[in-house]
């Protein structure tokens, strides 16, 4: 109970630093009334009653984050802490899904299987609304995923991607942008990684 309290906790702040850039009390209690809220602590009491193999608590919070918050997440699928749901509706997310920490997703996201593999997200990704990211892909740490985007190849780590199907139109380093030109409309075939700028 300790490690979902602990897990909530970073999840509700980290959404009151992305929504208000503050994490005071204020902020966190404003956090606690938006949507997608809702549909966070849903997912952590599932992920929760998994671990304790409670399966039918397990399903009934599945049930109730579909119910209430619009917001289909697969039983078993994973997320580390700091998990921002902006808003939940729409959102649908394969249960063999596994992510890092500090991932943030928008409204009509969709995580999905394609031939039984789902793909693996990294530390610190965001995706837009109406992005869908579909099979055996993996998204690297710090990636971005445009909205309305259609992801079907790796991403490498703090690259941003965008269009159907996904392609890179930036590079930047951990602490920002160091590669602002956009990348030639190619699709960047799986396992790429970016060279960085000669200038560089
Ligand atoms: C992709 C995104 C995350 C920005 O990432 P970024 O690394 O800061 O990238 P930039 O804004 O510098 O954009 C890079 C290029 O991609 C283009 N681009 C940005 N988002 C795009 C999108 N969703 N689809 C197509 N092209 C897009 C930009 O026009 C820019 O092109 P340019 O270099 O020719 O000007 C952002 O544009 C986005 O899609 N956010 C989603 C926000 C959202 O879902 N909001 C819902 C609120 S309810």
């Amino acid at each position: 109970m300790g490690r979902l309290l602990r897990t909530l906790a970073t999840d509700v702040r980290r959404k009151a630093l992305w929504c208000y850039e503050s994490d005071r009390w204020s902020a966190l209690l404003r956090v606690l009334l938006t949507d997608g809220t809702l549909a966070m602590v849903l997912y952590r009491l599932m992920q929760w009653a998994r671990r304790w193999r409670l399966a039918p608590l397990e399903m009934l919070f599945s049930k109730a984050n579909a119910i209430l918050s619009n917001c289909i997440i697969g039983r078993g699928a994973e997320f580390g802490p700091g998990l921002v749901l902006i808003h939940a509706t729409g959102i649908v997310i394969n249960g063999q899904v596994r992510g890092g920490s500090d991932i943030s997703i928008e409204h009509q996201v969709t995580i999905g299987a394609e031939r039984r593999s789902s793909p693996v997200l990294g530390d610190g990704v965001f995706i837009g609304a109406g992005a869908k990211i579909l099979g055996a892909v993996t998204i690297g740490d710090g990636a971005r995923i445009g909205a309305n985007a259609v992801v079907v190849h790796d991403v490498p780590a703090y690259c941003t991607v965008v269009g159907i199907p996904a392609r890179v139109v930036r590079q930047r380093r951990p602490e920002g942008v160091f590669e602002a030109s956009l990348i030639e409309s190619e699709t960047l075939p799986r396992g790429s990684v970016l060279q960085p700028n000669a200038t560089d």
